[in-house]
């Protein structure tokens, strides 16, 4: 196994409160995430899920709680000060800029960067690590396939050097072996670069069998929250909120 290429980070969410006007999405959420791990955070449609993500990346701003990536405070932080502190957000949809090269859309997510890594060694390193996308520097994004721009948002993400992954439903729309190869690269950056992950997925079995924890939200609350292996095995809480 190569070294770790990042100090794992933990992330503790306390009590958040958020929402959109008068819609409180998130009413009192609690996590907290070991180093070097991988969190699913599952739930149905509505359930605060993307919420969670934006407002631990300052997207959207808590009305109250606290956020903190190994004990430093980034409640209320802007995005670009969130990044630099080491977390990158993949949003949902695949998000490339299809007019653009795959290397050109790399060479964005090298914006507001952790560490003190070089944007140019860490496009030596996404080429490295990603093959197909060394093999599609000069094309454009727009002729990858979902999987391929999935793996490049992904990919892109990694540029600003992270500590710390927060990615939102990375296999919707993906054909089932494409869902494989995006959860198994998700593990390898747990395993071989430290990462520590937190994965939205609306496909549960499939993020439940690549994490070490999972919480359930439900109307913005936490329902569950144990290790992934308990949850796999709850058949009530399947039935209930997990849909297999
Ligand atoms: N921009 C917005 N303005 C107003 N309400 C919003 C906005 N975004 C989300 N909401 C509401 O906040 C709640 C939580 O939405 P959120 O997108 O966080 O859920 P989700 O778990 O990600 O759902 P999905 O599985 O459909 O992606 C929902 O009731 C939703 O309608
Ligand atoms: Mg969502």
């Amino acid at each position: 196994m190569k070294p770790p290429v990042t100090d794992p980070a933990a992330l503790t969410v306390e009590e958040v409160v958020a929402g959109y006007g008068g819609v409180l999405a998130l009413q009192g959420v609690s996590i907290s995430t070991r180093p070097a791990t991988i969190t699913a955070v599952l739930g149905a449609n509505g359930a605060g899920k993307t919420t969670l993500l934006k407002t631990i990346s300052g997207f959207v701003r808590p009305r109250r709680g606290k956020i903190a990536l190994d004990g430093t405070d980034l409640t209320r932080r802007r995005p670009e000060e969130i990044a630099r502190a080491g977390l990158a957000h993949v949003p949902e949809g695949q998000g490339v800029i299809t007019e653009l090269t795959v290397e050109e859309n790399l060479r964005l997510g090298g914006l507001w960067r952790h560490g003190h890594t070089s944007r140019a060694a860490a496009l030596a390193d996404a080429y490295q690590r990603f093959p197909l996308l060394s093999g599609a520097r000069n094309r454009s994004a727009g002729t990858l396939s979902g999987g391929e721009r999935q793996i490049l948002v992904i990919a892109r993400a990694l540029m600003a050097s992270p500590r710390m992954l927060l990615l939102d439903e990375p296999s919707l729309g993906l054909a089932p072996r494409m869902v494989a190869q995006v959860m198994d690269l998700i593990r390898q950056l747990r395993d071989e670069a430290g990462l520590t992950v937190l994965l939205v997925e609306q496909n549960a079995r499939s993020a439940l069998a690549i994490a070490d924890e999972g919480i359930v939200l439900n109307l913005g609350r936490v329902v569950a929250a144990s290790s992934a292996h308990e949850l796999a095995a709850d058949v009530e809480l399947r039935k209930h909120y997990l849909g297999f």
